[in-house]
Protein backbone atom coordinates (compact mmCIF):
# COMPACT_ATOMS: atom_id res chain seq x y z
CA UNK A 1 0.00 0.00 0.00
CA UNK A 2 2.88 2.36 0.77
CA UNK A 3 4.48 2.20 -2.06
CA UNK A 4 7.33 4.82 -2.36
CA UNK A 5 6.53 7.63 -4.86
CA UNK A 6 8.37 7.65 -8.09
CA UNK A 7 9.00 11.60 -7.23
CA UNK A 8 8.79 12.90 -4.02
CA UNK A 9 9.43 16.53 -3.66
CA UNK A 10 9.35 18.03 -0.22
CA UNK A 11 9.36 21.67 0.58
CA UNK A 12 11.00 23.15 -2.20
CA UNK A 13 12.56 26.70 -2.74
CA UNK A 14 14.36 28.09 -5.10
CA UNK A 15 15.32 31.78 -4.98
CA UNK A 16 16.83 34.12 -8.04
CA UNK A 17 18.49 36.94 -5.48
CA UNK A 18 15.47 38.78 -3.94
CA UNK A 19 13.06 36.78 -6.02
CA UNK A 20 11.46 33.81 -4.16
CA UNK A 21 10.53 31.87 -7.36
CA UNK A 22 9.51 28.38 -5.53
CA UNK A 23 8.13 28.64 -1.79
CA UNK A 24 7.56 25.38 -0.33
CA UNK A 25 6.43 23.04 -3.21
CA UNK A 26 5.40 19.57 -2.30
CA UNK A 27 4.44 17.34 -4.62
CA UNK A 28 3.80 13.39 -5.01
CA UNK A 29 4.26 11.86 -8.24
CA UNK A 30 3.27 7.78 -8.28
CA UNK A 31 4.54 5.50 -10.72
CA UNK A 32 2.33 5.20 -13.82
CA UNK A 33 0.09 8.14 -12.87
CA UNK A 34 -0.52 10.93 -15.10
CA UNK A 35 0.20 13.86 -13.44
CA UNK A 36 -0.24 17.61 -14.20
CA UNK A 37 1.30 20.74 -12.69
CA UNK A 38 -0.18 24.06 -13.77
CA UNK A 39 -0.68 27.22 -12.72
CA UNK A 40 -0.73 30.76 -14.24
CA UNK A 41 2.18 31.80 -16.50
CA UNK A 42 4.84 33.10 -13.95
CA UNK A 43 3.92 30.75 -11.36
CA UNK A 44 7.11 28.52 -11.27
CA UNK A 45 6.24 25.58 -13.35
CA UNK A 46 9.30 25.70 -15.97
CA UNK A 47 11.52 26.92 -12.48
CA UNK A 48 9.93 23.88 -10.70
CA UNK A 49 10.77 21.59 -13.76
CA UNK A 50 14.57 22.96 -13.55
CA UNK A 51 15.19 22.53 -10.35
CA UNK A 52 13.58 18.67 -10.24
CA UNK A 53 15.39 18.03 -13.65
CA UNK A 54 18.61 19.05 -12.03
CA UNK A 55 19.27 22.58 -13.77
CA UNK A 56 19.41 24.48 -11.15
CA UNK A 57 20.32 23.28 -7.71
CA UNK A 58 17.53 24.01 -5.07
CA UNK A 59 17.65 26.85 -2.69
CA UNK A 60 16.25 24.84 -0.02
CA UNK A 61 14.35 21.91 0.33
CA UNK A 62 14.57 17.47 -0.82
CA UNK A 63 13.56 15.99 -4.10
CA UNK A 64 13.33 11.62 -3.39
CA UNK A 65 13.79 10.15 -7.19
CA UNK A 66 12.34 6.15 -6.43
CA UNK A 67 13.21 6.99 -2.66
CA UNK A 68 16.51 8.00 -3.15
CA UNK A 69 18.08 11.89 -2.39
CA UNK A 70 18.62 13.02 -5.56
CA UNK A 71 18.62 16.76 -4.64
CA UNK A 72 20.96 19.17 -6.45
CA UNK A 73 22.24 16.08 -9.00
CA UNK A 74 23.19 16.96 -12.44
CA UNK A 75 20.61 16.96 -15.17
CA UNK A 76 23.09 14.38 -17.20
CA UNK A 77 22.94 11.93 -13.95
CA UNK A 78 19.12 12.11 -13.27
CA UNK A 79 18.64 11.12 -17.00
CA UNK A 80 20.96 8.19 -16.51
CA UNK A 81 19.08 7.24 -13.34
CA UNK A 82 15.55 7.76 -15.72
CA UNK A 83 14.52 10.97 -14.71
CA UNK A 84 14.29 13.10 -18.35
CA UNK A 85 12.61 16.12 -19.59
CA UNK A 86 11.84 17.49 -23.03
CA UNK A 87 14.00 20.50 -24.18
CA UNK A 88 11.41 21.15 -27.14
CA UNK A 89 13.28 20.55 -30.43
CA UNK A 90 16.59 22.09 -29.11
CA UNK A 91 17.61 18.40 -28.54
CA UNK A 92 16.68 17.58 -32.70
CA UNK A 93 19.53 17.44 -34.99
CA UNK A 94 18.31 19.07 -37.88
CA UNK A 95 20.84 17.56 -40.86
CA UNK A 96 19.70 14.12 -39.40
CA UNK A 97 16.80 12.02 -40.26
CA UNK A 98 14.27 11.74 -37.44
CA UNK A 99 15.69 7.69 -37.60
CA UNK A 100 18.71 8.76 -36.89
CA UNK A 101 17.92 11.21 -34.33
CA UNK A 102 15.93 8.23 -32.23
CA UNK A 103 19.17 5.88 -32.98
CA UNK A 104 21.68 8.58 -31.42
CA UNK A 105 20.21 8.66 -28.05
CA UNK A 106 19.75 4.55 -28.07
CA UNK A 107 24.12 4.75 -28.81
CA UNK A 108 24.13 6.76 -25.63
CA UNK A 109 21.55 4.48 -23.50
CA UNK A 110 23.60 1.34 -24.24
CA UNK A 111 27.11 3.24 -24.19
CA UNK A 112 28.13 2.30 -27.46
CA UNK A 113 30.19 4.62 -28.21
CA UNK A 114 29.84 7.70 -30.84
CA UNK A 115 33.16 5.59 -32.95
CA UNK A 116 30.63 3.29 -34.09
CA UNK A 117 27.87 5.95 -35.04
CA UNK A 118 28.87 5.57 -38.86
CA UNK A 119 28.26 2.07 -39.20
CA UNK A 120 24.83 2.23 -37.24
CA UNK A 121 22.78 2.22 -40.55
CA UNK A 122 24.06 -1.35 -40.79
CA UNK A 123 23.09 -2.11 -37.08
CA UNK A 124 19.59 -3.66 -37.50
CA UNK A 125 19.16 -4.05 -33.72
CA UNK A 126 19.13 -0.86 -33.04
CA UNK A 127 17.09 0.70 -36.34
CA UNK A 128 14.62 -1.75 -34.95
CA UNK A 129 14.47 -0.46 -31.53
CA UNK A 130 14.14 3.30 -33.37
CA UNK A 131 11.38 2.13 -35.30
CA UNK A 132 9.41 0.55 -32.91
CA UNK A 133 9.64 3.96 -30.61
CA UNK A 134 8.98 5.87 -33.86
CA UNK A 135 5.57 4.01 -34.24
CA UNK A 136 4.62 4.49 -30.94
CA UNK A 137 4.59 7.96 -31.21
CA UNK A 138 3.10 7.77 -34.98
CA UNK A 139 6.36 8.66 -37.05
CA UNK A 140 7.39 5.74 -38.54
CA UNK A 141 6.24 7.09 -42.09
CA UNK A 142 8.70 9.75 -41.54
CA UNK A 143 11.24 7.91 -40.16
CA UNK A 144 13.29 8.77 -43.20
CA UNK A 145 13.01 12.48 -43.67
CA UNK A 146 15.78 15.10 -42.43
CA UNK A 147 14.45 15.94 -39.42
CA UNK A 148 14.41 19.89 -40.41
CA UNK A 149 11.67 19.65 -42.74
CA UNK A 150 9.06 18.16 -40.71
CA UNK A 151 5.97 20.42 -38.89
CA UNK A 152 6.14 22.15 -35.98
CA UNK A 153 4.01 19.26 -34.33
CA UNK A 154 6.25 16.36 -35.51
CA UNK A 155 9.03 17.99 -34.32
CA UNK A 156 7.80 17.78 -30.93
CA UNK A 157 7.11 13.96 -31.26
CA UNK A 158 10.64 13.46 -32.64
CA UNK A 159 11.16 15.53 -29.06
CA UNK A 160 9.06 12.94 -27.16
CA UNK A 161 10.47 9.57 -29.35
CA UNK A 162 14.18 11.19 -28.60
CA UNK A 163 12.96 11.46 -24.72
CA UNK A 164 11.58 7.42 -25.19
CA UNK A 165 14.51 6.16 -26.22
CA UNK A 166 16.76 7.13 -23.37
CA UNK A 167 14.56 4.56 -21.80
CA UNK A 168 12.65 6.85 -19.05
CA UNK A 169 11.09 6.05 -15.93
CA UNK A 170 9.93 9.82 -14.96
CA UNK A 171 9.19 12.06 -18.30
CA UNK A 172 9.07 15.75 -17.37
CA UNK A 173 7.10 17.44 -19.66
CA UNK A 174 6.80 21.08 -19.87
CA UNK A 175 3.88 22.75 -22.02
CA UNK A 176 3.87 20.06 -24.56
CA UNK A 177 0.84 21.53 -26.22
CA UNK A 178 2.81 25.32 -26.61
CA UNK A 179 2.64 26.47 -30.59
CA UNK A 180 0.57 24.10 -31.64
CA UNK A 181 -2.62 24.35 -33.58
CA UNK A 182 -6.13 22.78 -31.84
CA UNK A 183 -5.06 19.53 -34.41
CA UNK A 184 -1.72 19.17 -32.89
CA UNK A 185 -2.59 20.06 -29.26
CA UNK A 186 -5.33 16.87 -29.67
CA UNK A 187 -2.66 14.56 -31.23
CA UNK A 188 -0.56 15.51 -28.67
CA UNK A 189 -3.04 14.79 -26.02
CA UNK A 190 -4.25 11.13 -27.26
CA UNK A 191 -0.20 10.51 -27.55
CA UNK A 192 0.88 11.20 -23.90
CA UNK A 193 -2.35 8.98 -22.87
CA UNK A 194 -1.47 6.46 -25.31
CA UNK A 195 2.63 6.43 -23.98
CA UNK A 196 1.34 7.07 -20.41
CA UNK A 197 -0.73 3.71 -20.26
CA UNK A 198 1.81 1.96 -22.62
CA UNK A 199 5.32 3.12 -22.73
CA UNK A 200 5.85 1.81 -19.04
CA UNK A 201 7.30 5.63 -18.53
CA UNK A 202 5.45 7.83 -15.79
CA UNK A 203 4.48 11.35 -17.13
CA UNK A 204 4.39 14.51 -15.39
CA UNK A 205 3.25 17.62 -17.68
CA UNK A 206 2.92 21.06 -17.34
CA UNK A 207 0.36 22.97 -19.11
CA UNK A 208 -1.54 26.74 -18.70
CA UNK A 209 -3.96 25.51 -20.95
CA UNK A 210 -7.13 24.04 -18.38
CA UNK A 211 -8.88 22.12 -21.45
CA UNK A 212 -5.82 20.14 -22.21
CA UNK A 213 -4.91 19.30 -18.14
CA UNK A 214 -8.95 18.06 -17.54
CA UNK A 215 -8.92 15.40 -20.43
CA UNK A 216 -5.41 14.22 -19.78
CA UNK A 217 -4.42 14.42 -16.09
CA UNK A 218 -5.02 11.63 -13.06
CA UNK A 219 -3.67 13.93 -10.57
CA UNK A 220 -3.13 17.64 -10.36
CA UNK A 221 -1.01 20.07 -8.33
CA UNK A 222 -1.56 23.94 -8.55
CA UNK A 223 0.93 26.41 -8.59
CA UNK A 224 0.42 29.94 -7.94
CA UNK A 225 3.31 32.39 -7.27
CA UNK A 226 5.76 29.83 -6.36
CA UNK A 227 3.27 27.86 -3.48
CA UNK A 228 1.22 25.26 -4.04
CA UNK A 229 -2.54 26.22 -4.16
CA UNK A 230 -4.12 23.14 -4.36
CA UNK A 231 -4.00 18.99 -5.26
CA UNK A 232 -6.09 16.72 -5.92
CA UNK A 233 -7.99 14.94 -8.91
CA UNK A 234 -9.69 16.52 -11.74
CA UNK A 235 -12.80 16.66 -10.34
CA UNK A 236 -11.76 18.15 -6.75
CA UNK A 237 -8.97 20.71 -8.40
CA UNK A 238 -12.24 21.73 -10.85
CA UNK A 239 -14.76 22.30 -7.46
CA UNK A 240 -11.48 24.01 -5.69
CA UNK A 241 -12.31 27.29 -4.25
CA UNK A 242 -9.30 29.34 -4.27
CA UNK A 243 -8.69 27.49 -7.79
CA UNK A 244 -11.57 28.94 -9.11
CA UNK A 245 -10.49 32.34 -7.54
CA UNK A 246 -6.85 32.18 -9.30
CA UNK A 247 -7.80 31.27 -12.24
CA UNK A 248 -11.15 33.72 -12.44
CA UNK A 249 -13.94 30.83 -12.81
CA UNK A 250 -14.13 30.64 -16.41
CA UNK A 251 -11.75 29.05 -18.39
CA UNK A 252 -12.65 25.96 -15.50
CA UNK A 253 -16.39 25.82 -16.88
CA UNK A 254 -14.84 25.31 -20.59
N1 LIG B 1 16.95 32.29 -14.08
C1 LIG B 1 16.09 33.13 -13.54
N2 LIG B 1 16.50 34.26 -12.92
C2 LIG B 1 15.61 35.12 -12.37
N3 LIG B 1 14.28 34.94 -12.38
C3 LIG B 1 13.81 33.85 -12.98
C4 LIG B 1 14.67 32.89 -13.59
N4 LIG B 1 13.90 31.90 -14.10
C5 LIG B 1 12.62 32.24 -13.83
N5 LIG B 1 12.56 33.40 -13.16
C6 LIG B 1 11.33 34.07 -12.68
O1 LIG B 1 10.56 33.13 -11.98
C7 LIG B 1 9.17 33.37 -12.16
C8 LIG B 1 8.51 32.09 -12.59
O2 LIG B 1 8.91 31.77 -13.91
P1 LIG B 1 8.62 30.38 -14.60
O3 LIG B 1 9.15 29.32 -13.74
O4 LIG B 1 9.11 30.45 -15.99
O5 LIG B 1 7.02 30.34 -14.57
P2 LIG B 1 5.99 29.51 -15.46
O6 LIG B 1 6.73 28.43 -16.15
O7 LIG B 1 4.97 29.02 -14.49
O8 LIG B 1 5.37 30.48 -16.42
C9 LIG B 1 9.07 34.50 -13.18
O9 LIG B 1 8.79 35.69 -12.50
C10 LIG B 1 10.42 34.51 -13.81
O10 LIG B 1 10.77 35.81 -14.24
MG1 LIG C 1 6.89 27.87 -18.15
Amino acid sequence: MNETPLLEVKDLYKNFGKFHVLRGVSVKVRKGELAALIGPNGAGKTTFYNVVSGRYKPTRGQIFFEGTDVSGVPSFKLAGMGLLRSFQITNIFPHLTVLENVITPLVIHYRLGFSILSSLKKNVVLREEAEKILDQVGLLSEAHRTASTLAYGDKRMVEIAIVLARKPKLVLLDEPTAGMNPEETDRIILLIKELSRKSGATFFITEHDMKVVFSIAERIFVLNQGARLAEGSPDEIRAHPEVRRAYLGGSLDA
